[in-house]
């Protein structure tokens, strides 16, 4: 190790114990290394993050990105950059093997660049058996680090830098939620907002609450300061996120319920369109769909997990809740607000799934008439109780039954999207569309998206759109004055 990296090493020691200032210490340290080899170069440092998986770690990976814009990167989507993360997910197992397989092409990059630095974080690290394998067969991976230790990034950031060993920190447990980190927002217009981490559920299938640890809500006033913040700077649209917002709050000194969150956030102003992710039936309550029909502000659009129709499944599957209660909370909800768009995940080929277990889905799906579904083959996750039952479905079945799913899915978004088809509503406007740049691509309140003629000044704000063509899952439309 050179001399000058001695002392950075002796200068580790010497940093503050406490938070923020900590954090702000290995910022500072994190810039010089970042200027001292970008003048080695002879050029900027360039950075990419790729996300893989949900919305929470879309969202983490706008607070790396903010970290590493300020530290000096220039932010690109090209992965030959100087330094690549990969944030990944664990969620099924193909998700993995995209992993694996990926970060043997980045090999092939670092060994053109001796800049190149490789990073790993996210679920799928918080797996022992993955950072062994990592350590073992990748060794040219430089950093990895785990989800509950996102706010360190700057300090395991310059750890790397300083260190030709890979830097490996994965904590078992979320220690505390470091609030204000810097963030590099993908939109201007739109961001989203952790209200809780973690997840208490433990469906048999999932191994969510393995890697993302227990529920853990932030305070309400941490979460409207945020949203007052985003606003300020010229956010439209918030999206709360948590991995299951029913049950936001319960734990908190003061407890708070979910739907008087969103009644507060609705208070503040220039915030046009609140959303939210993810509500598990069994803990969706009465209160929290009257805000539907009170709220304009909130979205008329529910994301309500299914996973199966069949009652039998649902009780294997750990999820507190039969086929006759989530067709009655689907509902109150119509109830209260006719015309909302209703999403689902479903799973197909969980072990056991009979024919009629298969057909107690599909009728689920009959009856609600999703505006679309995630369809997902189950895959199995070692560790979760699912993995050991009997009785796993043979992959050929699983995937005939997966395909009559997803054409009825299909054929039911299609048909529901015609009810829009002619009207006139709001689209906030998100980008210039990527095949044709005379057009703009936006979204309705339900997240349907819309194309039509406008240009880039148009992008942020909300205007009214004609909906002259229903294309079977998206619009195009044209404006209107
Ligand atoms: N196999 C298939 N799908 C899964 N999901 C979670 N775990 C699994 C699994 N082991 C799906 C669920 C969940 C969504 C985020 O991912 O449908 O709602
Ligand atoms: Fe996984 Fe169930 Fe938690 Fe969702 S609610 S993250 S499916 S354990």
């Amino acid at each position: 190790m050179r001399r000058e990296e001695n002392k950075e090493m002796d200068d580790l020691y010497t940093a503050p114990s406490s938070e923020p200032e900590r954090t702000t210490f290995f910022m500072e340290m994190a810039r010089q290394l970042v200027e001292d080899l970008a003048g080695k170069k002879g050029s900027p440092l360039t950075c990419c993050v790729v996300t893989f998986g949900c919305q929470m770690n879309a969202r983490d990976s706008e607070k790396i990105r903010g970290i590493l814009t300020e530290i000096g990167f220039l932010d690109t989507k090209n992965e030959e950059a100087d330094f690549v993360l990969y944030n990944t997910c664990t969620v099924r197992e193909n998700a993995n093997n995209k992993v694996y397989g990926r970060l043997g092409v980045l090999r092939g990059y670092q060994k053109k660049n001796p800049f190149m630095r490789i990073a790993l974080c996210g679920c799928m690290m918080q797996e022992a058996h993955v950072v062994e394998k990592l350590q073992e067969s990748y060794s040219f991976v430089n950093l990895i680090f785990g989800t509950h230790n996102l706010y360190r990034f700057p300090e395991l950031f310059t750890k790397m830098l300083l260190s030709d060993r890979m830097v490996v920190e994965i904590l078992p447990e979320r220690e505390r939620i470091v609030e204000d980190l810097p963030s590099k927002r993908t939109y201007p217009f739109k961001s989203g907002v952790n209200i809780m981490f973690g997840c208490n559920n433990f469906c048999s299938y999932c191994i969510v609450p393995y890697v993302r640890g227990r529920e853990v809500s932030r305070e309400p006033k941490e979460i409207l300061r945020e949203i007052e913040t985003l606003a300020a700077d010229g956010v439209k649209e918030v999206m709360l996120l948590g991995q299951n917002v029913n049950s936001y709050g319960k734990n908190l000194d003061r407890p708070v319920m979910f739907a008087n969150l969103l009644r507060e956030v609705a208070k503040v102003e220039g915030i046009a369109r609140i959303r939210f992710m993810t509500s598990h039936p069994k803990d969706l309550s009465e209160d929290l769909m009257d805000v539907f029909a009170e709220t304009e502000k909130l979205c008329p659009h529910l994301h309500l997990p299914l996973q199966s129709g069949s009652s039998r499944l649902l009780e294997k599957m750990n999820r507190h809740y039969d086929k006759a209660h989530y067709l009655s909370l689907v509902q109150k909800l119509r109830e209260r607000k006719p015309d909302i768009s209703l999403t689902t995940d479903i799973i197909v080929g969980f072990p056991g799934e009979t024919e009629e277990d298969f057909l107690e889905t599909l009728d689920v799906v009959e009856q609600v008439r999703y505006d679309s579904a995630f369809t997902f083959l189950y895959s199995k996750r070692n560790g979760t109780p699912a993995a050991s039952f009997p009785d796993q479905i043979e992959e050929p079945v699983a995937k005939e039954r997966f395909q009559r799913l997803l054409s009825a899915v299909q054929r039911i978004a299609a048909e529901r999207a015609e009810r829009f088809a002619g009207k006139t509503l709001p689209v906030l406007v998100e980008e210039q569309n990527q095949q044709d740049p005379s057009l703009v691509t936006g979204r309705l309140a339900n997240n349907a998206v819309v194309h039509f003629p406008g240009d880039v000044s148009l992008i942020g704000q909300i205007v009214p759109v004609k909906l002259d063509e229903c294309k079977g899952f998206y619009y195009v439309g044209s404006r209107t004055t």
